[in-house]
């Protein structure tokens, strides 16, 4: 019977839970790719960290038509992109893993690029381009993922619906401006 092999196997679980406790979050029944797993919320961290410089500098060097509501639009969003950064690097430590902060390689890493200089225009552009390639990263991560560590893909889903809320606000002030 299905619930008597439940009980068999919670024994065994009480024992790993002992034997390894100080694992914490991981368990032993941790999906095997957890250095794959890693290594996708290292990169993601990285491209979040590279896009909250991004958005600062875009704030602080905004300048032409559309910079007040852009450079709100651009305080705003840097803000939700260390939130996204510090949720990551939570999770990698909760994971046993160590939160890369090494700006020598941060850049190397992240999906997206830093950007500066130009008019208010040209920065939504390009920030408007980096959202969009976070949102198909955060999609493929999600589909990896999986049913894998439903943790890791919350958050990853969290972080997906912000970014296509930031694109859609990016789009909106471009024609706003080109109008
Ligand atoms: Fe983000
Ligand atoms: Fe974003």
């Amino acid at each position: 019977m299905a619930q008597s092999a439940f009980i068999q196997d919670l024994d065994s679980r009480r024992e790993q839970a002992r034997k390894h406790m100080m694992k914490g979050a991981v368990t032993e029944d941790y999906t095997e790719n957890r250095a794959t797993i890693l290594k996708l919320l290292n990169e993601a961290l990285a491209t979040e960290l590279i896009c909250v410089l991004r958005y600062k500098t875009h704030y602080y060097t905004a300048n032409g038509r559309g910079t007040k509501a852009a450079a709100e639009e651009f305080w705003e969003h840097a803000q939700e992109e260390q939130e996204h950064a510090d949720r990551l690097a939570e999770r990698i430590s909760q994971l046993g893993g160590e939160p890369e902060m090494n700006p020598d390689i941060l850049s190397k890493r992240a999906h997206s690029d830093y950007h500066s200089g130009g008019d208010t225009l040209e920065m939504l552009k390009e920030d408007l381009i980096a959202e969009r390639i976070a949102i198909s990263s955060y999609r493929e991560m999600i589909a990896y993922v999986g049913d894998q560590d439903p943790t890791t893909r919350r958050i990853l889903e969290d972080l997906l619906a912000q970014e296509e809320e930031h694109a859609d606000d990016l789009v909106d002030l471009i024609e706003h401006i080109a109008e």
